[in-house]
C-alpha cells in the first residue's frame, strides 16, 4: 500500500493492523555505526504505551520491540534497520458488533469506499496502534541524532485539554514526567484529572493540543520550496490519527501581529546572528536558524463515545453506535510522545539530506 513510508533519505516505512500477529517497520538510510539495540527504542515505547493511567485505554500491551536486521554487535551496519513489536491484546469481541457499522469519527466508512473492504478489529491500520511504529522510528532517530550531531533535544508536552490551557508562566519542563498527561502546569494537571475523570464517566471525550520542540539544531537544515523544514514538520504532525491542525511558531497568532511584532529582531552573537525571539519557530525560508524548532497540534476528541450516535451500515441503512469497547477520554495525552518521534524523524531526514548536499558532520 502506498504512503505507508516516509522521509526522503532517512525513512520509516511502517507495517501492521491493530489486532494482526504485530506491527513494525523497516528504517533504512542510517549510517554504520550508530550505537542501537532494543534498550535503546524501548523506554521511548514504554511512555507511548496505553494502560498506564487511569485516563488512558487499559488495552494491555507490553509493547516489547524485537530488533530483526541492519545491526550487529550493539551498532548499526548500514542496512536496513528492520523491528516488529507483537500485538499481545487482541480482543477482537469487544469490536465485533461494529464489524458492519461505520463508527462516526473512524475511518470505517473511508477505507470501505476506497478499499470495498476493511479489518474491522481494533480499526485495523487506522488504529493509532500504530503509532507505536512511529515512536520506535523516532528512537533510531534520535540515535542517529546523537551520533552524527550530539545535543538534539527533542521534547514535548500537552498545553490544553478542551478549553482548559497551562499558563505560561506556570509552565515547568521537570514536571513533565511527573504527572498522568505529559503536562508542564502541575495545576492544570490536577484540573484535567478531575474534568476527564467526569467525561468518562458520562462516556464522552475532549480534544487537546500538543507542544514539541527540538532544540541544539544547526542552522541550515530544510530545503527550499516544497520540502521546508516546516512543510515537512507540519505533513509529519498532521500524519499523526486525529490530528486537524497544526502550527509552527507562532502559528495563527502572527496573524494578529503586526511585522514589526513578528518578526525576530537580531543582534550580532558569539556564534552569528542571535534572535530575540521566535516567532518562527526556528526556520526561515524553509530553512533552521539555529532557534528551537517549534511547533503545536490540534488532536481531535476520541470519537469512540458511549454516547448513542446515529450512522449508517454498509448497507446504507440507518443504525445507532455507541461504542462498548476501551477508549481513551482523551487521546491527545498519548499524542505527545508521537509528535517527539514524527519531529525526530525529520530532523534525521534533513540533517542527512544537509550532509549529502552541503557536507559536514562526519
Ligand atoms: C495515541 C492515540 C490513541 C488513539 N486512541 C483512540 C481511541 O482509543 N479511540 C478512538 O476513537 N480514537 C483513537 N485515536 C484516534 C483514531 O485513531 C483516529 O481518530 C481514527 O483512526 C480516524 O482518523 P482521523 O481522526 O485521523 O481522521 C487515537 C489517536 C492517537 C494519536
Amino acid at each position: 500500500m502506498p504512503g505507508n513510508r516516509f522521509g526522503q533519505l532517512f525513512t520509516l516505512e511502517s507495517f501492521g493492523e491493530s489486532h494482526g500477529p504485530a506491527i513494525g517497520g523497516v528504517v533504512d538510510g542510517v549510517p554504520p555505526g550508530v550505537p542501537l539495540d532494543e534498550g535503546v527504542i524501548q523506554p521511548a515505547l514504554d511512555r507511548r504505551r496505553p494502560g498506564q493511567s487511569r485516563h488512558t485505554t487499559q488495552r494491555r500491551e507490553t509493547d516489547a520491540v524485537e530488533l530483526l536486521s541492519g545491526v550487529f554487535e550493539g551498532a548499526t551496519t548500514g542496512t536496513p534497520v528492520a523491528f516488529t513489536i507483537r500485538n499481545a491484546d487482541q480482543r477482537s469481541r469487544d469490536y465485533s458488533d461494529i464489524a458492519d457499522r461505520y463508527r462516526p469519527g473512524h475511518a470505517d466508512v473511508t477505507y470501505d469506499r476506497k478499499y470495498g473492504r476493511r479489518d474491522p478489529r481494533g480499526g485495523g491500520r487506522a488504529s493509532a496502534r500504530e503509532t507505536a511504529v512511529r515512536v520506535a522510528g523516532g528512537a533510531i532517530a534520535q540515535a542517529v541524532l546523537d551520533h552524527l550531531l550530539g545535543g538534539v533535544r527533542v521534547r514535548g508536552c500537552l498545553v490544553q485539554v478542551g478549553g482548559d490551557a497551562v499558563s505560561p508562566e506556570a509552565w515547568d519542563w521537570a514536571a513533565v514526567a511527573a504527572n498522568d498527561f505529559f503536562c508542564p502546569d502541575p495545576a492544570a494537571a490536577d484540573r484535567w484529572a478531575e474534568t476527564l475523570d467526569r467525561v468518562r464517566r458520562d462516556g464522552s471525550s475532549l480534544g487537546a493540543v500538543v507542544y514539541v520542540e527540538a532544540d541544539g539544531l544547526p542552522a541550515g537544515l530544510g530545503e527550499p520550496v516544497f520540502d521546508r523544514l516546516d512543510a515537512d514538520l507540519a505533513k509529519a504532525l498532521m500524519s499523526i490519527n486525529a490530528v486537524k491542525g497544526v502550527e509552527i511558531g507562532a502559528g495563527f497568532g502572527a496573524a494578529e501581529l503586526h511585522g514589526e511584532e513578528n518578526a525576530d529582531a537580531m543582534t550580532p552573537g558569539a556564534a552569528g546572528p542571535a534572535f530575540e525571539s521566535n516567532n518562527a519557530g526556528g526556520v526561515l525560508g524553509g530553512i533552521s536558524t539555529g532557534q528551537p524548532l517549534t511547533a503545536r497540534f490540534a488532536v481531535k476528541p476520541t470519537s469512540s463515545v458511549r454516547i448513542p450516535q446515529p450512522s449508517v451500515t454498509r448497507d446504507n441503512e440507518a443504525t445507532e453506535i455507541a461504542t462498548q469497547g476501551r477508549h481513551d477520554p482523551c487521546v491527545g495525552l498519548r499524542a505527545v510522545p508521537v509528535g517527539e518521534a514524527m519531529m525526530r524523524l525529520v530532523v534525521a531526514d534533513h540533517l542527512l539530506r544537509q550532509r549529502g548536499q552541503c557536507g559536514g558532520w562526519a
